[in-house]
């Protein structure tokens, strides 16, 4: 439910680490239904890392990440898979297939978990392109497409299996400040049409202050921040301060 204080996905004192890399030591963290949580922090801290584990796709080494109130590990995989398919992933660099054209990228998803008609599939993948604002474009591939427009046949295609869960990585890297602020504006209003709840991993503070509910920062394997975008900018944490200064005087862009 929208608004609603229930935990939606939970971290339980999380290890993550990759051979001697330790990427999460031990970490907390609370996604609630209906929210939209933003994860700021620099480039390798582990940004990405969180959101594959937070959908299952990666597991912790130690502690716990639970989606519903039910660890991962404890689904069987085809159970897993199926709970998978409650989220919308949109990846960081859009990762759309090169050689399928654009409603065939967004049709993919329900070709491979579902087993409704032909027409039924295209006529969800054209309303999922319309909601992003793409039309006529069904037959085109995303070598042809700017940046922009590949990142909203990402969501198009995230939206496909109508998630209650979205997770963006990244979703206004490399775009210029109106495409970006296009970009927000269809994640907050996809956010409220869908009721859904919304994982944001971002550089972008503008992005970060826009939608956030709730801001966390990861820094060298825990979250040093958690609050408000109000609470973010007044914060007298040196990491947190040195972050915000540098991605401001970073802009516009990334
Ligand atoms: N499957 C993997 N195997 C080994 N190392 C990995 C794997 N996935 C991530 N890493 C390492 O974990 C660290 C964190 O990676 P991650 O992609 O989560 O960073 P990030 O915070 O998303 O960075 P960026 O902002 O550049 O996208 C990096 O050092 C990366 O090389
Ligand atoms: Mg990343």
């Amino acid at each position: 439910m929208p608004g609603s204080p229930e935990s939606h996905i939970v971290f339980r004192g999380a290890w993550k680490r990759f051979d001697a890399l330790e990427i999460l030591k031990g970490v907390d963290l609370d996604v609630r239904k209906g929210q939209t949580l933003v994860i700021i922090g620099g480039s390798g801290t582990g940004k990405s890392v969180t959101l594959k584990l937070m959908i299952g796709l990666l597991s912790p080494d130690a502690g716990q990440v639970l989606f519903d109130g039910r660890a991962w590990k404890s689904y069987a995989p085809s159970e897993a898979d199926r709970q998978r398919q409650r989220f919308g992933f949109v990846f960081q660099g859009g990762a759309l297939f090169d050689s399928l054209n654009i409603i065939e990228n967004v049709a993919f998803p329900l070709r491979e978990h579902t087993r409704k008609p032909e027409q039924e599939i295209l006529a969800i993948a054209r309303r999922c392109l319309e909601s992003v604002g793409l039309t006529q474009i069904d037959h085109k591939f995303p070598a042809e497409l700017s940046g922009g427009m590949r990142k909203r046949v990402s969501l198009a295609r995230a939206l496909s299996l109508d998630p209650e869960i979205l997770l963006y990585d990244e979703p206004t890297t490399g775009l210029d400040p109106i495409n970006s602020q296009m970009i927000n504006e269809l994640i907050e209003r996809t956010h409220h049409q869908r009721h859904v709840t919304s994982v944001v991993v971002t550089h972008d503070m503008q992005s970060a202050f826009y939608l956030a509910d709730i801001i966390v920062m990861l820094y060298k394997g825990r979250f040093i921040f958690r609050g408000t975008a109000q609470e973010l900018k007044n914060s007298t944490i040196p990491e947190v301060r040195r972050f915000i200064e540098i991605s401001y005087s970073r802009e516009p862009g990334h």
